[in-house]
């Protein structure tokens, strides 16, 4: 009953169910994290059921394992599959050139794992999410909780290298009650407002030992769906 869910609910479950046009019967499917992908873990499930569509899925998170498989939907790791046909996911922003921030759920370091372990990455996602310039979402970055805090010194010198000198980077959680992710780390969420060079900066953070990766996601989005609140859908670089 799609007329009880709220105007974003509508959005996210449109993007879901026209991604779901892309994926066949036989395929090795990336599960993504969020609360756009629950919808499309759903439908999917939901398709499996009524029109024997046959699928093995990666999850990218225990959190969507639990639910993958709560809906009867059979998964595999990513070691055991090897390579995956397609991944869809959501994402916190993306661009005109195709670039994600992603991570705001701290599922990250799977979901960037998957995705280039994929032919294609459908990414979900409604208008809210469009920038001109990533980084007014505040950019998620991975780190080992070993020496996390001169880590994070090491984050501010290469955001001053990249002209966003004073920013804040803050430990998600704070220092009581940090996060740890699925894989053990932190995450540093750094509050930037616009990134000038989102590849050049990705590449200089992953360059920090402590860090393990960044939630910048260049190059791997191949379409881009932005599902909208009247039940249509956009979609873009099919
Ligand atoms: C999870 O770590 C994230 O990358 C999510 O994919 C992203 O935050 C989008 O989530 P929503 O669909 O809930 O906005």
């Amino acid at each position: 009953m799609t007329h009880d869910l709220s105007p974003a609910d509508r959005a996210k479950r449109a993007a879901a169910a026209r991604a779901l046009n892309f994926v066949e019967t036989g395929m090795t499917l990336g599960l993504g994290t969020g609360s756009t992908a629950d919808w499309m873990v759903r439908l999917l499930a939901e398709r499996m059921k009524a029109e024997g569509l046959r699928i093995i899925g990666v999850p990218t998170s225990t959190r969507t394992a639990a639910q993958a498989s709560a809906l009867g939907i059979p998964l595999s790791t990513l070691d055991a599959a090897g390579w995956l046909d397609l991944t869809i996911d959501g994402a916190d922003e993306f661009d005109g050139a195709r670039r994600l921030i992603k991570g705001g759920g701290g599922a990250l370091l799977q979901e960037k794992i998957v995705a280039a372990a994929s032919d294609r990455m459908v990414v979900i996602t409604d208008p809210s999410k469009q920038v001109d310039r990533l980084g007014a979402f505040p950019l998620p970055v991975e780190v080992v909780r070993f020496g996390y805090e001169t880590t994070a010194r090491l984050v501010a010198r290469v955001l001053e290298d990249h002209g966003l000198g004073g920013r804040r980077v803050a430990l998600r959680g704070g220092p009581d009650g940090a996060l740890v992710t699925d894989e053990g780390h932190h995450i540093l969420d750094l509050h930037l407002g616009a990134i000038p060079n989102p590849e050049r900066l990705n590449a200089d953070l992953n360059l920090i030992p402590g860090v393990v990766e960044t939630g910048l996601f260049c190059g791997l989005a191949s379409v881009i769906v932005i599902g909208r609140e009247d039940g249509t859908a956009q979609v873009i670089g099919a």
